[in-house]
């Protein structure tokens, strides 16, 4: 399995960091991607990658942190891209639900990002919360999946799931999966193509049932998986090894 994203830089993971990749190891997942969303969390998302094996980096600034992108940051980011750890871009998106940077500043940093995504060739991935049509037409508009990205922690709808897929986008799934109410996703991952799916954990965040409260680790998206897989009706080793499969295309990861 790949958890196609992943904090591990977090306090709350990373104290016990041996631990958390052993117990990831030990439930079959064997590649990790972890998320930057800053400047500083992208630095140290990097160093865990160099660090590990089968873990891989982004770099990016978060909407919630927009007010923190200016053009030092940028370069900085650009720098830390070049190498080879880095797959992508991110995590970058709007959010219009905590709005904790204004709605101007998130578009500059979100816009400025996919543009340095196109400009040194690797694909972005996006956090987009309550911010459906404003994403999408950032997406059409700046050629975003130029090189491909992910729609992480997928919450829309089938059509816009369906639009994101045409534009060169995969479409991720988190732990909220499981949860009751998740009626809406349950059809699209049934209805998207499954050479465009992928699973995550978001960890430390969005803890799957029956974990629910619990702070999240990589170990988990197997439950994510085997519900994937019972939508489907497949069985979750297959759903494991082709969400591996689809990550390690989208973030072009060869051996
Ligand atoms: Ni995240």
């Amino acid at each position: 399995m790949f958890d196609s994203h992943a904090h591990l830089q977090d306090a709350k993971i990373k104290t016990d960091l041996d631990q958390v990749l052993k117990r990831a190891r030990d439930a079959g997942v064997e590649r990790i991607t972890c998320i930057g969303y800053d400047l500083t969390s992208s630095e140290e998302a990097l160093l865990i990658a160099r660090k590990h094996q089968g873990v891989y980096a982004t770099v990016g600034v978060h909407p919630h942190d927009a007010k923190t992108f200016n053009p030092e940051v940028r370069d900085k980011l650009k720098a830390l891209a070049r190498d080879p750890k880095v797959v992508a871009i991110g995590e970058i998106g709007l959010d219009y639900f905590r709005d904790l940077s204004p709605r101007e500043k998130q578009k500059e940093s979100f816009i400025e990002q996919i543009l340095l995504a196109r400009e040194i060739g690797k694909p972005i991935v996006i956090h987009d919360r309550d911010a459906n049509q404003d994403v999408m037409d950032t997406i059409k508009k700046y050629k975003a999946g130029r090189n491909g990205g992910i729609m992480h922690c997928y919450s829309g709808s089938l059509p816009l799931a369906l639009e994101a897929v045409k534009n060169g986008f995969y479409i991720s799934f988190a732990g909220p999966l499981t949860y009751k109410n998740a009626r809406k996703s349950h059809e699209v991952v049934v209805k998207i193509p499954m050479d465009r799916l992928l699973v995550e954990t978001d960890c430390p965040y969005l803890t799957p049932e029956p974990l629910r409260g619990r702070i999240n680790e990589p170990a988990n998206v197997r439950y994510t998986v085997e519900k994937m897989a019972a939508l489907r009706n497949q069985h979750p080793d297959e759903i494991g090894y082709l969400t591996e499969r689809n990550a390690c295309k989208v973030y072009r990861i060869k051996d």
